[in-house]
């Protein structure tokens, strides 16, 4: 028997494609949004059974797997004893997405799984180089980087350092991906003498499968774009009208198209994926049954929270969103039923997203409802192949 010691070779060449280029050549990317802190997105104490622990975010993306999802997404979060507070101690518990999708790795054969990380909270290139790397390898080149700057201030001093303006932290966020770059692909030891970091005969193994990981990052502001542009695979886009569907359509087509032209000035292409929250019932008053329950149990001091620390930073991604809207969550919402559902998802399509990362409110029913009702009109509409 050969060992060759690589998982990777054993999955990632199946079909000759990596799980990224397999994404790209569907009509409209399916993710999933993990809730891997307590409350989700959802900022209410309606009745549910989502949860943050590992156990059932597990059990999610394998579901989602199953289902034909082609990615799985953590955000990371630094809040302090009490999380955002209120009646649900919103999102106090929470488990870190690198270690998550470390931990379904062997669980999962073709899902992508994307990590947020916060670069600039006192991580070194050569060790997230080295994680990255061997994530790399155990899941066959499935594993995603989601490089997030951190916007709030409360979050860097946490880690004793000074809040960094936000052009800077773009700055800083190119010199570490210029390293990790580097490294993944450097058959040699590398020396680097950078404005914020340096190296000395350092080098990583193994190098990963498809050159480096997938990356991605959540940018808005123009330092932001420009960073994607140059560096990402994937951005997480946000709406620039506000979260209601319309508004959102409006302002979407300018947005995406601004961030394409970006990438093409590069000579790159980039896929532009962005956060709906879906509640699809089979009837209208169903929906709407879910919707003001999730209203009326509004985590006020919770909401007040979010919104503060969202207003608080400087970041672009979430203004023109409505305090109402952080109640049930998304950065677009998609109600209603599967037929009402995939007419938005097609419209935004339309306006030149290539991606959906889905919240849903109950997780593991709403998710299991999504792919048995939502997919087949999906593949109907051409939005899936
Ligand atoms: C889908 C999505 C996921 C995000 N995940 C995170 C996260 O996990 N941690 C974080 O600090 N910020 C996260 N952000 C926020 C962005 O990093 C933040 O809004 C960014 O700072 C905005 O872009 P700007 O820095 O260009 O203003 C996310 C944003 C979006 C749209």
């Amino acid at each position: 028997m050969t060992i060759t010691g690589s998982r990777a070779s054993d999955l990632a060449t199946r079909d000759g494609l990596s799980a990224l280029e397999r994404a790209k050549r569907q009509p409209l990317i399916l993710g999933l949004f993990l809730p891997i802190q307590n409350g989700g997105w959802t900022i209410s104490s309606a009745a549910r059974n989502t949860d943050w622990s590992f156990d059932y975010n597990a059990k999610l993306i394998v579901k989602a797997e199953e289902a034909g999802f082609d990615l799985a997404f953590g955000l990371a979060q630094w809040l302090g004893s009490e999380g955002h507070g209120g009646a649900t101690k919103y999102r106090k518990f929470s488990i870190d997405p690198l270690l998550v999708t470390s931990g379904v790795a062997a669980l999962t054969r073709n899902i992508m799984l994307i990590s947020t990380v916060h670069v600039l909270y006192g991580w070194h290139p050569l060790h997230l180089a080295k994680l990255g790397a061997t994530m790399d390898h155990m899941t066959g080149g499935r594993w995603g980087l989601n490089l997030v700057t951190g916007f709030r201030p409360n979050e860097i001093e946490m880690f004793g350092l000074d809040p960094i303006p936000r052009d800077e932290r773009y700055v800083r966020a190119a010199e570490f991906t210029d390293i990790l770059d580097t490294l993944w692909r450097s058959e040699e030891d590398i020396s680097w003498e950078g404005n914020y970091w340096s190296l000395k005969n350092a080098y990583v193994s193994p190098k990963p499968v498809h050159g480096r990981p997938i990356l991605v990052n959540a940018g808005s502001s123009k330092a932001g774009l420009a960073y994607a542009a140059k560096y990402s695979d994937l951005i997480f886009i946000t709406s620039p009208g506000g979260a209601e569907i319309s508004a959102a359509l409006k302002t979407l087509p300018a947005h995406t198209a601004e961030i394409k032209a970006l990438a093409a000035e590069q000579g790159r292409e980039i896929r532009t994926v962005i956060n709906p929250h879906v509640i699809c019932r089979d009837t209208e008053r169903e929906v709407d049954q879910v919707c003001k329950a999730i209203l009326v149990g509004e985590d006020a001091p919770a909401v007040n929270s979010l919104v503060g620390t969202m207003r608080q930073g400087d970041q672009s991604s979430w203004r023109g969103h409505e305090r109402r809207q952080r109640i049930i969550g998304g950065n677009v919402q998609i109600f209603g039923t599967p037929e009402q559902v995939v007419e938005q998802f097609a419209a935004l399509k339309d306006a030149g997203c290539d991606g959906l990362q889905i919240n849903f409110f109950d997780f593991a029913p709403d998710l299991a409802y999504f792919a048995k009702n939502v997919l087949p009109l999906m593949k109907q509409a051409g939005l899936r192949v």
